[in-house]
């Protein structure tokens, strides 16, 4: 079916049995949508099965694409700072994307590659990862960073500002799950007041510290 017009999917290419390391080995590999083409490398998510919290963004950016590591880039440093100052300790939480592959385009050829939003037809074809990562770690709390990562937990009608700093309790890929959403790190970087958005995304976080108690 892959390639088929109305069919990308990663379903086919995700194990169903093996722990995180088969699924990284087997994503590598994925071929569900066309974002494998361009982009250098699949950035699959990182840290321990063992992990209470799972924080999921949006896409690898330009830095995670070369790297082939999630939020290694700006973003990420952001979020460290941002995780520390919020009590959550860094080797307790499992990183990933709701899509595996970076997006972008190019003002001109040559040029610097520029990120591109993904389409909630490529946020679906990648939610199989997604939902057998859930699966793998069993997180005690999922951190929501952002619009895109929310559509595809939450679906198309999440919105960002209504729910951000709460705990919702839903069921995602047919498990009860506990999310906290909150802004995606890139956003405060490109806030006009970085430090009043640096500050709401620590208080949200706080929010997911005192959830998992
Ligand atoms: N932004 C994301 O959403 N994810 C990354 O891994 C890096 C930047
Ligand atoms: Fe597969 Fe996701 Fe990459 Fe598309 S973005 S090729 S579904 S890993």
């Amino acid at each position: 079916m892959v390639g088929t017009e109305d069919a990308y999917t990663a379903e086919p290419f995700v194990p169903r049995r093996g722990g995180l390391p088969a699924l990284r080995r087997a994503a590598a590999d994925c071929r569900g949508c066309p974002l494998h083409r361009e982009a250098t490398q699949t950035v699959f998510g990182a840290g321990e099965a063992t992990a209470r919290l799972m924080l999921v963004g949006e896409q690898p950016g330009d830095q995670e694409d070369r790297q082939g590591e999630p939020f290694v880039g700006p973003a990420g440093r952001l979020l460290d700072r941002a995780l520390a100052e919020a009590g959550l300790d860094p080797a307790d939480t499992y990183v990933t994307n709701a899509v595996k592959h970076f997006k972008f385009t190019r003002a001109e050829p040559g040029k610097r590659r520029i990120h591109k939003s993904p389409t909630l037809r490529e946020t679906t074809a990648c939610g199989p990862w997604l939902a057998a990562e859930l699966a793998r770690v069993e997180p005690e709390l999922i951190v929501v960073l952002g619009a895109t990562a929310g559509k595809a937990l939450l679906g198309s009608s999440f919105r960002v500002t209504q729910v951000r700093g709460t705990v919702l309790e839903e069921e995602i890929h047919g498990r009860p799950e506990r999310l906290v959403p909150t802004v995606h790190p890139s956003s405060v970087l490109r806030a006009e007041d970085r430090d009043g958005a640096f500050r709401g995304l620590v208080s949200d976080l706080r929010v997911a510290a005192q959830a998992l108690g």
